[in-house]
């Protein structure tokens, strides 16, 4: 009750704000729908799928729209030609790569002491260098090889019934995160880290975002948003005790198990300097919570959404098994590197990146000047969104935009076509620019080598007992990642 009484204070206090800066309604905006007075665009926008809301508005008003949510003035980048042009030119690439600050950056991840949230300034990229050296570790090919007899293990117990496949893929994408982070799993890591997760996806909610960001003292009071955040802070402390402290107790100098060794050596070598260490405990903590945040519900719903459209497309699985047996024969597991050997395993991983787009929006850039940008103006402060939902299903990038066709990357003679080709210049799910994604070889390699493996060993079809939920990603659940709901198959005994 009492979160409500508040947000009527706010919102008188915020059309007094709005009416002070409705001198913004003479800048040169870009076109998008009428606002009204508080709320800005909220009718325009559904919350549960703020992707699929910001796709109409593009429809209507073209690839640069704007919006206002209450005192929030944000500009979306509906095309790759346009997002490309905003994160990676020189000209605009330094004043718009800057992230906003929020309330689940400030108050859950030590103030944005990350990199997916941090501010766009060298300490950011020497945090994302981290990261790099942090998950070697997990690519090196013994560890896939590991991870893909484990996977064929699991499979072969599933053989002549139907199962529900989300929990097998969670668990291992899980223990694999344990690994890369700590270099060891023990029991109760996957629950704990799904656990958090959870929390934390009902926190980072838009409306409940937006409301703690402009109301942030509510997490004092009873109510959801105080129970929301007390509770996701809870958990990530737990698991930060597990990971970081637990660690700490058994690093050995010089041992290099995951990211937290590769951060412990950072801080001791520089101790041992006489120096002390830029990177701060409140920053190895934030790495972790991104490795989590931003890795596992990416990785484990791209490998559910490409299984998901392969069993509503038996021929792509038919030439899939055809190239793998033709190219690895039925025992000989994938590797990293196979891609290029298998160009047909490899159209379907693209086409699943781009038909389902797990991640549909990157939403926390923010300009740090005034900004002219394509005739329109985009004032210092503005938040910026790139809407790779729109770019991956735009009309005129893509044949069928709402088709799931793998052939469309590959040319006449069944090869996959260039990096430079207009199409895989329009294929943009793992971010673009300075601020692409640090786990992208990471999530790739599993992608391919999963569902290579999968095909190769087995033959899956749709489940006997129950319809097979459908693949089109418009009615996936929504969020920060998408996830198609629970689905059912099966293997052929
Ligand atoms: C299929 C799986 C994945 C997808 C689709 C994906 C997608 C993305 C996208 C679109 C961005 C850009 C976000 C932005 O601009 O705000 C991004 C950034 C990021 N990703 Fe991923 N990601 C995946 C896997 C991973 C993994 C496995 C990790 C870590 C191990 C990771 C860590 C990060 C981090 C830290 C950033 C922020 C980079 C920066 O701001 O400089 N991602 N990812």
């Amino acid at each position: 009750m009492i979160e409500y009484i508040l947000v009527g204070v706010v919102m008188t206090l915020l059309a007094f704000a709005w009416k002070k800066n409705s001198s913004t309604t003479e800048i040169n905006f870009p076109p998008g729908p009428e606002q009204t007075v508080v709320m800005g665009n909220f009718k325009d926008i559904d919350t549960e799928r703020v992707h699929g809301s910001l796709h109409k508005i593009s429809e209507s008003y073209g690839p640069i729209t704007f919006i206002r949510l209450l005192s929030r003035n944000i500009i979306v980048l509906n095309t790759t030609k346009v997002i490309r042009k905003a994160f990676t030119t020189p000209e605009f690439r330094e004043h718009l790569n800057d992230k906003s600050k929020g309330f689940y950056g400030t108050y859950l991840v030590y103030n944005h002491a990350d990199v997916l949230l941090g501010p766009y300034t060298k300490t950011t990229f020497k945090l994302k260098d981290v990261m790099h050296r942090g998950l070697k570790p997990c690519m090196a090919p013994k560890q896939v090889e590991k991870e893909l007899k484990l996977l064929i293990d699991v499979f072969k117990r599933k053989k002549g019934e139907d199962f529900v496949l989300r929990g097998i893929i969670e668990k291992q994408i899980a223990e694999v995160t344990t690994m890369l982070i700590t270099g060891e799993v023990e029991d109760g890591d996957a629950e704990m880290m799904w656990d958090f997760v959870n929390w934390s996806n009902k926190l980072l909610n838009p409306s409940m975002e937006s409301l703690l960001k402009n109301l942030p003292f509510l997490r004092y009071f009873p109510g959801k948003p105080g129970l929301l955040y007390n509770t996701a802070r809870e958990k990530r402390d737990k698991l930060l005790a597990r990971f970081l402290d637990e660690s700490r107790t058994t690093y050995v100098e010089g041992s290099q198990r995951g990211l937290v060794d590769t951060c412990i050596l950072i801080q001791q070598t520089e101790q041992k300097a006489g120096r002390e260490s830029w990177l701060t405990d409140d920053m190895i903590k934030a790495l972790i919570l991104d490795t989590i945040g931003a890795g596992l519900v990416s990785t484990t719903n791209s490998i559910l959404a490409c299984i998901l459209n392969l069993l509503h497309h038996p021929e792509c699985i038919k030439k899939m098994k055809t190239e793998i047996v033709k190219i690895l024969g039925t025992s000989t597991l994938p590797v990293i590197g196979d891609e290029d050997r298998l160009p047909y395993c490899y159209a379907v991983m693209l086409e699943t990146l781009r038909y389902s787009s797990v991640v549909p929006l990157v939403s926390h850039y923010c300009s740090t000047k005034d900004v002219q940008f394509e005739g329109y103006t985009i004032p210092k402060g503005t938040m910026i969104w790139g809407n790779i939902w729109s770019a991956h299903h735009e009309e005129e990038a893509w044949s069928d935009p709402w088709k799931f066709k793998p052939e469309r990357f590959l040319d006449k003679h069944g090869k996959m076509v260039s990096k430079e080709n207009p199409l895989r210049q329009n294929l943009i799910p793992l971010g673009i620019g300075p601020r692409d994604c640090v786990g992208s070889k990471f999530a790739m390699v599993r992608l391919f080598t999963y569902v290579t493996t999968i095909v190769q060993h087995f033959d899956i079809e749709q489940p006997q007992d129950c319809e097979l939920m459908s693949c089109d990603p418009n009615l996936y659940t929504s969020g920060a990642v998408l996830q198609c709901r629970d689905f059912s198959m099966r293997i052929k005994s």
